[in-house]
């Protein structure tokens, strides 16, 4: 057991350094935080740090990253102990969460706030595990890459304090972070769960033939998905009313968008299906797949995010 030290403010623990820890390390870094990381996987201490030799630059950052202020942890309590911030990054299965959160809130120092980055576990679950302080758990849900996407979604479990999840709002916009605070926790938080509706109509347009993989990701990319980085899908739907705004929208298109729910389908991931859709990404986009392609999507990202950052929006 790693007994408590007291919180430095300048140093964040990110425990777990998989596809999301790299980034979150990442972005600490960036922003002049000291990182203690650890990772019980062999070798992890070396990959680490070549995927974010690996990384190119991002918003708010170029050049390399400031290694020096990394050190590696000889456990996840280790991690813990000493730092303001944890954000742990573990796989996201609830057992390992439950002991990995144990160890986090007896190494932590009284005060400092444990987030996970569960993509959809309850934080009053994942709290379960920190028997001494529940109240400083709580989800803090990046997007990938977390260098790069500003939104996080912070939410409260039953036992999470006031204080926590403030202290988890100013950390993150401190680091230039867009955070959203959840009013409450549900499987697959905020924007997980919407992603998951549009998922849900995409595979079963593709099992019910009426458009490809490669069509369906098009209908997106070069179409509503285009206007729903600028703005929200209420907001936009608000502007296609016109004068009327959303409650003519609303008015009517409505009743005809009603009829279309009651024939969204409710699918099955078969086998099957999943061999469709994985053949079917894999021929929209052939050559072009790989890590160049992720290099490309975020070097448009780091543009849309600078356009946005000169614009008022919402
Ligand atoms: N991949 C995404 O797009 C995404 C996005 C947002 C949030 N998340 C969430 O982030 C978390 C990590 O996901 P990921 O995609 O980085 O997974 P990953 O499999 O890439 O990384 C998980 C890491 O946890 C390590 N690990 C295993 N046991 C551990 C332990 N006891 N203590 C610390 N680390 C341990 C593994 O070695 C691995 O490196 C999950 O909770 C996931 O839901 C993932």
């Amino acid at each position: 057991m790693t007994p408590p030290r007291a919180a430095e403010p300048g140093t964040a623990a990110v425990v777990g350094t998989g596809v999301i820890g790299v980034g979150w390390t990442a972005l600490f870094l960036s922003r002049g935080l000291h990182v203690r990381a650890y990772d019980p996987a062999p070798g992890a201490q070396e990959r680490l740090h070549a995927d974010l030799a690996a990384l190119g630059p991002f918003p708010g950052h170029t050049g390399p990253l400031p290694t020096g202020n990394l050190t590696w942890a000889a456990s996840a309590g280790d991690a813990a102990a000493g730092a303001g911030f944890v954000q742990e990054n573990g796989p996201e299965r609830e057992d390992l969460k439950h002991a990995l959160f144990a160890e986090l809130d007896e190494a932590a120092a009284p005060g400092v706030v444990l987030a996970s980055s569960s993509s959809g576990l309850l934080p009053t679950t994942v709290a379960r595990g920190a028997a001494r302080h529940p109240e400083r758990v709580l989800v803090g849900h990046p997007f990938h890459p977390p260098q790069v996407i500003p939104l996080v979604e912070v939410v409260p479990g039953e036992r999470t304090s006031e204080e926590a999840v403030e202290a988890a709002l100013a950390f993150y916009t401190a680091l230039g972070k867009r955070p959203v605070r959840l009013r409450a926790e549900v499987p697959g938080h905020l924007a997980n769960r919407l992603q998951a509706a549009l998922w849900q109509e995409a595979y079963s347009l593709v099992e019910r033939g009426v458009a490809t993989v490669a069509d369906v990701d098009a209908a997106i990319s070069h179409g509503p998905g285009l206007r729903w980085a600028v703005l929200g899908p209420f907001a936009n739907q608000h502007l296609s009313g016109g004068p009327g705004g959303l409650a003519h929208v609303l008015a009517h298109l409505g009743p005809p968008t009603e009829r279309w729910w009651r024939d969204l389908g409710e699918v099955t991931l078969t086998p099957a299906l999943v061999d469709t859709l994985v053949d079917g990404v894999h021929d929209e986009l052939g050559d072009l797949d790989g890590p160049a392609l992720a290099a490309r999507r975020d070097a448009v990202l780091a543009e849309l995010l600078a356009a946005k950052s000169r614009t008022e929006l919402p």
